[in-house]
């Protein structure tokens, strides 16, 4: 089997193969945090999530993709001195600006340097997609916490990552809101798979319900695949979490919403890792350069 394993490597670059680990993710897993509505919880999803797989093994980077406001740093109370247009010009390595929040978990703040990446030079685009080529190694998982709605940036790195998360609450105009990204991604780009967490339920049954009323509607007019994540309760532990710029993980790590957010990390480990290159984070900036200059 050993020998088997590196008769197959002998063909591949090492960095394309890796053998499975157990309980590893074999290459860094892209994820976008997406939804519809603003407000229903996306940057709580990604900074609990992130932290809850740091707690399970795992080593975990977050993009901040959100142009309009810096939502990670504001959660954690950190305050990054350098982002993407530093690395852009010249100025820093990507390494550098990564900022370092709780547990050591590492963000990308690419908030206020994003916004022109249509009208990137070639020059630019190499330095990003070379600065990239480092981090890939060192991380299991990117989690991207994106703008809400439909924007172009916003639907550029839903098509780039692995994964689409869905969040949605249980209010109408959540669910509708849902329903029009996703049948948009579909429609216009083919995008024919998501997940969906359902966040600020009092219960799993309305979880359940809302999964339920969403999974009828993508099957019945849009043959996409809905798959359900799980939820997160709603819980005052949260917002009394983001009063003191802490993570709800952290702060009140026994509380409902931070078992849910613990439950939800083992799953996603459990997730597949999808076929190469989909996934990698060089290809996911790739793609993204790519979509960005259609
Ligand atoms: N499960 C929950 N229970 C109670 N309050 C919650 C829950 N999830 C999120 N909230 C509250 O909802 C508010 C919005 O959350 P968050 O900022 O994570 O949403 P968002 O989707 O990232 O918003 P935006 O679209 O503006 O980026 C926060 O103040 C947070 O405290
Ligand atoms: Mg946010």
């Amino acid at each position: 089997m050993a020998q088997k394993q590196c008769m197959e490597a002998e063909k591949y670059p090492s960095k394309v193969i890796k053998f499975p680990q157990k309980g590893k993710v074999e290459r860094c897993k892209v994820i976008a945090v997406t939804s519809g509505k603003g407000g229903v919880g996306k940057t709580n999803v990604v900074v609990n999530l992130a932290l809850a797989l740091i707690e399970l093994g795992k080593r975990v980077m977050i993009l901040d993709a959100d142009l309009a406001l810096a939502n990670i740093d504001v959660l954690l109370g950190l305050v990054p001195k350098f982002n993407l247009q530093h690395v852009l010009t010249g100025q820093k390595k990507l390494s550098d600006i990564l900022v370092e929040g709780p547990r050591g978990i590492k963000i990308l703040p690419a908030s206020s340097g994003i916004m022109e990446m249509a009208q990137l030079t070639e020059s630019q685009k190499l330095i990003l997609l070379n600065g990239l080529d480092g981090l890939e190694e060192e991380f299991d998982l990117l989690l991207i916490d994106t703008a809400a709605g439909v924007s172009s940036n916003v639907v550029y790195f839903n098509l780039a990552a692995e994964d689409i998360l869905v969040i949605v609450s249980p209010e109408p105009t959540a669910i509708t809101d849902a329903y029009a990204l996703m049948k948009i991604l579909f429609t216009r780009y083919q995008e024919k798979s998501f997940r969906l967490l359902v966040n600020s339920v009092h219960d799993s049954r309305e979880a359940d319900e809302v999964y339920r009323r969403l999974s009828l509607a993508t099957e019945r007019f849009l043959q996409i695949s809905l798959d359900y994540l799980g939820y997160i309760p709603l819980d005052d532990n949260i917002p009394r979490a983001v009063k003191q710029q802490r993570a709800v993980v952290e702060a009140y790590p026994y509380s409902q919403a931070s078992r849910s957010f613990f439950q939800i990390a083992r799953s996603i480990c459990q997730l597949p890792p999808a076929p190469f290159p989909k996934g990698n984070i060089q290809f996911m900036w790739q793609k993204w350069l790519e979509c960005s200059q259609k």
